[in-house]
C-alpha cells in the first residue's frame, strides 16, 4: 500500500544501478544453469521437445525474480539456482500447454513455432507434463546449504501455486471467460492473479525463503510481487493491443481476436498504463527496509511498465 504518497520515479532510484548488465549477467546464468539441468537421454524425442521450449530464451524473469531476492535477503545464489530453474520449467510447461489447440491454439512462442507445431500434441502434452514432474523433482534433488524445512516450504508453495488454487485455476476462469462481454474487473483480477500472479509471487517468495527470510519480510515481499505480477499482466495486455509480433515473439492482437476481456477493453489503454505505473509505485514503497540491496527489484519492478516485449 501507498501510505506515504510518495511517488517513486525511475530518478529518485539509485542512479548507479545498471539494469541491463544485471539482468544480462543473471540471464546467462540461468541459461547456463538451465541447459545443464536436463540432458538428452531415452526416449530422446521427449527430451529433445522438452529442451526446445526450455532452452528457447525468453526473458528468464521468474528465475531472476528468485535470485534477486534470495541474494537481497542475504543468501547466495546457488542455493537458490534449483528452485530459479523449477520456476522456469513451471512456466514453460504452462506455455506448452497453453499453446495446444484445446486451449490457445497458438503457433508462435519466443519466436518459434509452438512446442506442438515442431513435436505434435501427444508428445508436447508430454513434454509440459515432464517438466512439470521434473521441476519438483530437480529442487528436491539438487537444493544444497539449505535447511531441509525451507526446502519443504518451497516445493508446498510449488504445488499450490501450479494447482486449482493458482495457474490452472486461473487458466480455467481465463478460458470460461472468452467471448463474454460482461467481464469484471474482479473477474479478470482473479484470473491474472492466478494464470500469472501466482508464479511470480511465488519466484519471489521462494526466494527470500531458502535465504531464511522472517515472515514480516515474506509478506512485504509478497507484497511488492502481486503488485508487479498485475502489473506485468496489465502490460502485457497494452503489448498485446501496440506491439508486433516480431517484438512480441508470439502472434499480436490475439486478445482482440480471441474476443477475450482485458484491462485495455474495461479500461482504455491510457488508464491501464496509469494502474500498471501505480501498482509499481506501491512495489517499490515495500522494499524501503532493504536499502541498495533492492535495486534490482526495483528496477525490475521500473522494467516491467516499460518494457516493449
Ligand atoms: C499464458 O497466458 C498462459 C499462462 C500464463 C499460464 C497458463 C496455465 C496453464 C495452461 C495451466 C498449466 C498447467 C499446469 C499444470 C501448470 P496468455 O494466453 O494470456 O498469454 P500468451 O499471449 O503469452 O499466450
Ligand atoms: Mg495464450
Amino acid at each position: 500500500m501507498v501510505t506515504t504518497g510518495e511517488k517513486v520515479t525511475q530518478e529518485n532510484q539509485s542512479s548507479n544501478f545498471n539494469l541491463a548488465s544485471y539482468l544480462k549477467e543473471k540471464q546467462q546464468l540461468v541459461e547456463e544453469a538451465l541447459e545443464r539441468s536436463l540432458s538428452i537421454s531415452k526416449p530422446e524425442k521427449i527430451y529433445e521437445a522438452m529442451r526446445y521450449s526450455l532452452l528457447a530464451g525468453g526473458k528468464r524473469l521468474r528465475p531472476i525474480l528468485c535470485l534477486a531476492t534470495c541474494e537481497m535477503m542475504g543468501g547466495g545464489v546457488e542455493m537458490a539456482m534449483p528452485t530459479a530453474c523449477a520456476l522456469e520449467m513451471i512456466h514453460t510447461m504452462s506455455l506448452i500447454h497453453d499453446d495446444l489447440p484445446a486451449m490457445d491454439n497458438d503457433d508462435y512462442r519466443r519466436g518459434k513455432l509452438t512446442n506442438h507445431k515442431v513435436f505434435g500434441e501427444d508428445i508436447a502434452i508430454l513434454a509440459g507434463d515432464g517438466l512439470l514432474a521434473y521441476a519438483f523433482e530437480y529442487v528436491a534433488a539438487n537444493t544444497q546449504n539449505v535447511p531441509p524445512q525451507k526446502i519443504l516450504d518451497v516445493i508446498a508453495r510449488l504445488g499450490r501455486t501450479v494447482g486449482a488454487a493458482g495457474l490452472v485455476g486461473g487458466q480455467v476462469l481465463d478460458l470460461e471467460s472468452e467471448g463474454k462481454t460482461d467481464i469484471s474487473v474482479d473477474t479478470l483480477t482473479f484470473i491474472h492473479t492466478h494464470k500469472t500472479g501466482a508464479l511470480l509471487e511465488t519466484s519471489v517468495v521462494s526466494g527470500a525463503i531458502l535465504a531464511g527470510a522472517s515472515d514480516e519480510d515474506i509478506q512485504r515481499l509478497s507484497k511488492y510481487a502481486q503488485n508487479i505480477g498485475l502489473a506485468f499482466q496489465i502490460v502485457d495486455d497494452i503489448l498485446d493491443i501496440t506491439a508486433t509480433q516480431e517484438e512480441l515473439g508470439k502472434t499480436a492482437g490475439k486478445d482482440l481476436q480471441a474476443q477475450k476481456a482485458t484491462y485495455p477493453s474495461l479500461w482504455g489503454i491510457e488508464e491501464s498504463k496509469k494502474q500498471a505505473q501505480q501498482l509499481v509505485d506501491e512495489a517499490i514503497v515495500e522494499l524501503a527496509p532493504y536499502g541498495e540491496g533492492a535495486d534490482p527489484l526495483k528496477a525490475i519492478a521500473t522494467y516491467i511498465v516499460t518494457r516493449k516485449h
